[in-house]
């Protein structure tokens, strides 16, 4: 689908085999309007949603936005997601365990940051991104020279950007790409500190799938420098 004017174009499903099942369309009806982020206009109001704010970007069907959200309540979680289903699992999810520290956006992640006002993200999450595994379609791919832009304009200064893998060729792509970008430096002193899960990197559905399939998740932490 094309985001239009911004000749952005967005890969995979938004809505699963067979559309939305009821349930998930109910979701959108009732839980959707109160969390939703006001998708509309160039510029994202969010001086009243709290001091510290987590953006999660591809979120999936939310386990991890969730888990941050449960364990982090004095925190503003934001998610976006294009895929409408995983959308809909999220907002079941925030009703189940009755969060109201959670809002999100069913939307393209590229567009979305560049509506959020300069240095007003603490932290970013980017987990899992699409592999893209293909050479030829590596320019799907969500890490991006200008999608690190954004999100450095948008990280305060100290924020940190996380970014997990289990494809050893994405890690050194996004490796290759943030380690020239002057904005974020990389911290990691020993393998461990990549290697290793931290205690609060949850892992995904799509975590487990590799270590089943014998790849190892990396995970990457990088920290916004002073301007
Ligand atoms: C492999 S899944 C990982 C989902 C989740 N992060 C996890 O670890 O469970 C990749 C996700 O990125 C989403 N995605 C793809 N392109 C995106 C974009 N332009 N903006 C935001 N999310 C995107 C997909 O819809 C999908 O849910």
């Amino acid at each position: 689908m094309e985001e239009r004017g911004r000749g952005l174009r967005l890969y995979g499903r938004q809505v699963g085999h067979g559309g939305l099942r009821p349930s998930h369309k109910s979701a959108f009806e009732r839980i959707y309007p109160a969390l939703r982020l006001d998708d509309t206009g160039p510029c994202l109001d969010i001086s009243d949603i709290g001091e510290t704010v987590w953006l999660e970007i591809g979120f999936g069907s939310g386990e991890h936005l969730l888990w941050q959200a449960e364990q982090n309540l004095d925190v503003q979680m934001i998610g976006v997601e294009p895929f409408q289903t995983g959308v809909a699992k999220c907002l079941l999810g925030c009703a189940a365990r009755g969060l109201d520290n959670v809002r999100l956006c069913a939307g393209d992640g590229r567009s979305f940051v560049e509506r959020f006002p300069d240095e007003s993200v603490d932290r970013v999450f980017v987990l899992h991104p699409d592999p893209w595994p293909k050479w030829r379609h590596a320019k799907r791919r969500l890490i991006q020279p200008q999608f690190l832009n954004s999100l450095s304009r948008i990280l305060r200064p100290g924020g940190e950007l996380r970014i997990g893998t289990d494809w050893p060729d994405y890690s050194c792509w996004a490796l290759r790409h943030l380690l020239v970008h002057p904005a974020f430096e990389w911290r990691a002193k020993t393998a461990q500190d990549w290697q290793g899960r931290p205690q609060d990197w949850p892992e995904t559905r799509y975590a487990v799938k590799a270590k089943k399939e014998g790849r190892r998740d990396v995970h990457l932490s990088f920290v916004r420098r002073a301007r």
